[in-house]
């Protein structure tokens, strides 16, 4: 399946549903979505969003004519329903978050569905398209998270670079955490709200493209392996 095509048909739809946003106009520019089994990948995600700083970010990403994936909180997504539409018409990637950002691990089986299904629902509400992705608040997950989530239709999406920005408010030690250790099919875990880490972007994305990397969404990261299941927990791509 052409990922690339669907998220342009789909945002194109989004767009004819709701036109009171004129936010992003500037749409997903028609490029093919690299071969990642060729290809050198590399996967940047953003949790706990939108936030006053993702406007930012998006303005980096499509000056760069780069994508994202985006891991959202629900309530989040409402107070800022204006970037999410952004994101989804820039052909971001948008997964779930959660509703309450609780440790699913810790919490009834009653009580992750709760918030895993009413996140995915407050998502769906905005762009018109429920998630197929979850990232478990903390990185916590096991097999009752798991198999609750592939109920739920969402694979459980992990990472295996961690510049830990959310401790490290400090934007030259961001970029120099990430590029020390990316590699091929890499999945990069940020977050955008703080203020430290948009700014570390573009240095980011200069270095990747110079180090001959391509940034894909988790969709596309996926798109030659196979694409992502319901219930399968990914930690790094091809
Ligand atoms: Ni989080």
């Amino acid at each position: 399946m052409n990922w690339r095509r669907v998220l342009i048909t789909g945002a194109a739809a989004a767009v004819a549903m709701t036109p009171a946003g004129a936010v992003g106009a500037h749409a997903a520019a028609p490029r093919p979505a690299p071969n990642c089994l060729v290809t050198k990948c590399v996967a940047l995600s953003f949790d706990d969003g939108p936030s006053r700083y993702t406007p930012q970010l998006l303005g980096t990403l499509e000056a760069r004519h780069a994508v994202a994936t985006f891991f959202l909180i629900g309530p989040h997504a409402l107070a800022y329903r204006q970037d999410v539409l952004r994101e989804y018409r820039d052909g971001d990637a948008i997964g779930d978050h959660t509703v309450h950002h609780p440790d699913l691990t810790k919490i009834s089986s009653a009580r992750v569905s709760y918030e895993i299904n009413t996140a995915a629902q407050q998502i769906a509400s905005i762009t018109g398209h429920r998630p197929t992705m979850l990232r478990p608040p903390y990185g916590a997950w096991n097999a009752r998270v798991r198999s609750l989530a592939g109920k739920a239709g969402l694979s459980v999406i992990m990472w295996n670079v961690d510049p830990q920005d959310w401790k490290y408010h400090n934007t030259p030690l961001i970029e120099r955490r990430v590029l020390a250790a990316v590699r091929p099919g890499a999945i990069i875990e940020m977050h955008d709200t703080y203020a430290t880490t948009p700014p570390a972007i573009p240095q980011i994305l200069t270095t990747l493209k110079a180090r001959g990397y391509s940034l894909v969404t988790l969709p596309q990261l996926f798109a030659k392996t196979g694409g992502m299941k319901p219930g399968v927990v990914y930690h790094h791509g091809p």
